[in-house]
């Protein structure tokens, strides 16, 4: 079988459990894809931490812009703007594919990630930037591509869901339940992101652009998160029979001179009745409605390391059987932004 060399960038939550996943299903991923993976290195900061059996510490690496360039295929979880954006374009630019889980840095940038795909004739795959394990990007990118999608709505935050629901369901304070959410991998690098609702409007922009065939970036995202949530308000909530959830809305709205899209972030008080009430723990649930296919609900584990790696690997099998037809799958085909309509405008 022919070999693809990887570079993997970051072996932290993510990465850790991606290389697992790699040693752990090599020769069924070498069937599947018609190729072998083999790992040429694992850019990390810290040559010294321990990573544990998965991550051989003769593959790691300070020099992530050596290792991309010998690269076919890139994986990129190292998180934030800079260097990832940097070495993105460069492993793009030395002919390789790239997967990447960076919401932060498609939402800020993603212009500029798309157009140097298309300018290279590589894949750019970011399945698991959006909900962790659920496949949303490529339904909404691929399965979805002949209808309309007029607006999605849900949950695409687990750190905050895990925190609003403890809250909730066990009294457990703010601080504690965001501690736990820390320990269990689902939280981001700096929190804040989490907690001020960034992440989520991140992942908003990100299906904004994908759904409405537009550019939506992070500060088109109208964006409130939980941090002014108390204990009051969760009890308050809960007899009045609603739940409070972090919610992320995307939609086009009808304008004077045509159609505008609304994209937005907030906690919001739901029926407890509602299947989004539900959602419990680092869950995520979205509900698209598209003009021919009517009501789609996607749901499933929205952080961690090994539900996000499965979002991954499956980036990495199409990319590599790509790789080996010499094809290039999907190019991002945005128009121009329809407008943006301030919230309070709705
Ligand atoms: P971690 O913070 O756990 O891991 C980041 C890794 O990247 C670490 O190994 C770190 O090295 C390495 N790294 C960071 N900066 C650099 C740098 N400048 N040079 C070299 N290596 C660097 O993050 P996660 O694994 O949680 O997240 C990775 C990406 O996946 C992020 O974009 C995140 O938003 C996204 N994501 C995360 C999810 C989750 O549930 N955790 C879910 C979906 C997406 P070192 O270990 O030496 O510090
Ligand atoms: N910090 C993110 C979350 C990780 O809690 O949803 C998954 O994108």
């Amino acid at each position: 079988l022919p070999t693809l060399r990887v570079a993997v960038l970051g072996a932290g939550t993510v990465g850790t459990e991606v290389l697992r996943l790699i040693t752990k299903q090599g020769d069924d991923l070498a069937h599947r894809i018609g190729g072998r993976l083999e790992v040429i290195g694992v850019a990390v900061r810290d040559l010294a931490r321990d990573r544990g059996v998965h991550v051989d510490p003769a593959l790691l690496t300070e020099d992530a812009s050596a290792l991309v360039r010998q690269a076919d295929l890139v994986i990129e979880l190292m998180g934030g703007i800079e260097p990832a954006r940097s070495l993105i374009l460069e492993a793009m630019e030395h002919g390789a594919a790239v997967v990447t889980a960076n919401k932060a840095l498609l939402a800020q940038d993603g212009a500029t990630l798309y157009e140097a795909a298309d300018r290279h004739g590589v894949d750019l795959s970011f399945e698991a930037a959006v909900a962790g394990a659920i496949p949303l990007v490529r339904p909404v990118r691929e399965s979805l591509a002949g209808d309309r999608i007029d607006r999605m709505m849900g949950i695409v935050n687990g750190t905050t869901n895990y925190i609003l629901d403890a809250m909730a369901r066990t009294g457990a304070s703010f601080d504690d339940a965001l501690a736990t959410a820390q320990q269990l991998g689902y939280a981001e690098a700096d929190p804040t992101a989490d907690v001020e609702g960034h992440d989520a409007a991140a992942k908003a922009s990100i299906l904004a652009s994908l759904a409405f065939h537009s550019r939506v970036r992070l500060a088109d995202v109208h964006c409130e998160g939980i941090t002014s949530v108390s204990d009051q308000d969760i009890a308050a909530a809960e007899r009045m029979g609603r739940t409070i959830k972090l919610l992320s809305i995307v939609e086009r709205v009808p304008g004077e001179g045509g159609e505008r899209i609304s994209a937005r972030v907030y906690p919001a008080l739901i029926p407890s009745t509602h299947p989004l009430a539900s959602v419990s723990e680092a869950f995520n649930a979205v509900f698209i409605e598209a003009d021919a296919a009517g009501s789609l609900m996607f749901y499933g584990q929205g952080a961690g390391g090994a539900p996000t790696a499965s979002a991954v690997l499956g980036d990495v099998v199409t990319a590599a059987r790509q790789r080996l037809r010499g094809g290039v799958g999907l190019r991002e085909s945005h128009y121009a932004a329809l407008e943006l309509v301030p919230l309070e405008e709705l």
